[in-house]
């Protein structure tokens, strides 16, 4: 099989990331938007010993499951990948991709509920712009600009920014970051520049639809307006900084954050421990009667005490370091742990630190099946997997978020 070739397939099902599967003599073709049973033609545009991809030069037949995209850069765009998927076919590709990971690598049979979710479109309050010859969103995998008028999954506030920043002369700066607030509808906006550039034109040119400007060189200054915005989950609220982690849909971060509370149980006489907690935002949603948060970015420490003071919670103290090394040198007396890692998953010391509190209740929030699948197999021996739950907090891409139960035994 060579780079050129050319084939006719039918799809046999998708993979994780949301390609389609063909079997040609014998190996295994990834194919991006294709569906399991269409019949498609095929020309290979790569090829190793482990793997062979192709892309579809002619759909000789359509699946049900398959809708018209109304994005105009969704073939080349890196952004988005599985969104001539029905929004029900993205949940069903969802649930079956966490639910074979489990099944594959801890062989247990547990419980996963459905994948809840909220809006298809105009969801993301985060979106990072590149600027060269325009501005944009990078061409998948590569460093070419696609120069966008209007992006389908960031909010309305984000793509009105988005059409006065095209009209805008920005030499010198390399990255523009904007991030909205879905309860006041506020907007920062972040210049990642690389040159000279005028400030205040920048402020002259956005003063009237954002309250917050900031330059980013080697770190990051205001220049116009408030130092965060705010969001809320839930009664609470919560400030973004420039830097700061913050779930990019909040209406689904408030149904996943519920999930972790439910599956916390009564916390009225239990100590929390919240690792990787971000900007607090779990521990302090979920209560309890003392909560201790850890994390390793110290803005987003900084900013869970602001968020502390802002809902007048006094109970709860925040911790900046790495989640393992700390862990070690606390005081273990807690009764429910909630992490949420990033991407990578536990590191072997936070799992094993984990592991020695000996929590009633452990609530694993993971991004990824993979790094949770093998955590799960370490967190098994001492914990039953009661049951995940799945919430798509990513919809029109292949990522899920899992919500996983465990108790001790
Ligand atoms: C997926 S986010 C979760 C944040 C928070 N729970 C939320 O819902 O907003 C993961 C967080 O882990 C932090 N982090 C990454 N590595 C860490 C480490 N080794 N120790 C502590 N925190 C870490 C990141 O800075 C980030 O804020």
């Amino acid at each position: 099989m060579e780079v050129g070739d050319i084939y006719e397939c039918v799809v046999d099902r998708l993979n994780h990331q949301g390609k389609g599967i063909c079997v040609i003599d014998g190996r295994v073709v990834f194919v991006s938007d294709s569906l399991p049973g269409e019949h498609v033609k095929i020309k290979i545009d790569y090829v190793s010993r482990k793997f062979v991809t192709g892309i579809v030069i002619d759909r000789l037949s359509d699946s049900s499951s398959r809708v018209n995209v109304k994005c105009p850069y969704y073939s080349f765009c890196g952004g988005c990948d599985i969104m001539h998927l029905s929004y029900s076919f993205q949940h069903e590709f969802k649930f079956n991709k966490v639910n074979d990971i489990i099944r594959k690598f801890v062989h247990e049979n547990i419980k996963i509920n459905e994948v809840d979710f909220d809006e298809q479109f105009y969801y993301r309050n985060k979106a990072t712009f590149h600027v060269k010859e325009g501005i944009g969103f990078y061409k998948d995998k590569t460093y070419d600009l696609i120069d966008i008028d209007k992006c389908l999954i960031s909010s309305i506030e984000i793509n009105n920014v988005l059409g006065i920043l095209k009209k805008m002369n920005l030499n010198g700066v390399d990255q523009v970051i904007v991030r909205s607030s879905y309860y006041d509808k506020s907007v920062m906006v972040i210049f990642s520049v690389v040159g000279k550039v005028d400030e205040g034109y920048l402020i002259d040119s956005l003063k009237d639809i954002v309250s917050s400007i900031y330059i980013k060189k080697d770190k990051y200054r205001l220049i116009y307006g408030s130092e965060y915005i705010v969001d809320k989950i839930g009664d609470l609220k919560f400030v973004i900084s420039p830097d700061s982690f913050f779930q990019v849909n909040t209406p689904m971060a408030y149904k996943l954050y519920s999930k972790v509370r439910d599956y916390a149980g009564n916390l009225d006489d239990s100590n929390v421990l919240d690792l990787y907690c971000g900007t607090g935002t779990i521990g302090l949603f979920v209560g309890g009667k003392a909560i201790v948060g850890v994390e390793i970015n110290e803005s987003a420490i900084h900013d869970a005490n602001i968020n502390k003071d802002l809902n007048n919670i006094s109970n709860c103290k925040f911790i900046c370091g790495d989640s393992g090394k700390v862990l070690k040198g606390l005081n273990k007396n807690f009764d429910v742990v909630i992490v949420d890692p990033p991407r990578s998953g536990l590191s072997p010391l936070s799992i094993n630190e984990v592991i020695s509190v000996g929590a009633k209740r452990v609530i694993y929030v993971s991004c990824d099946p993979v790094t949770l699948a093998r955590d799960l197999n370490i967190f098994k021996e001492f914990y039953d997997i009661r049951e995940i739950s799945l919430f798509d907090l990513f919809p029109n891409t292949n990522h899920v978020e899992s919500v996983c139960l465990l108790e001790r035994r």
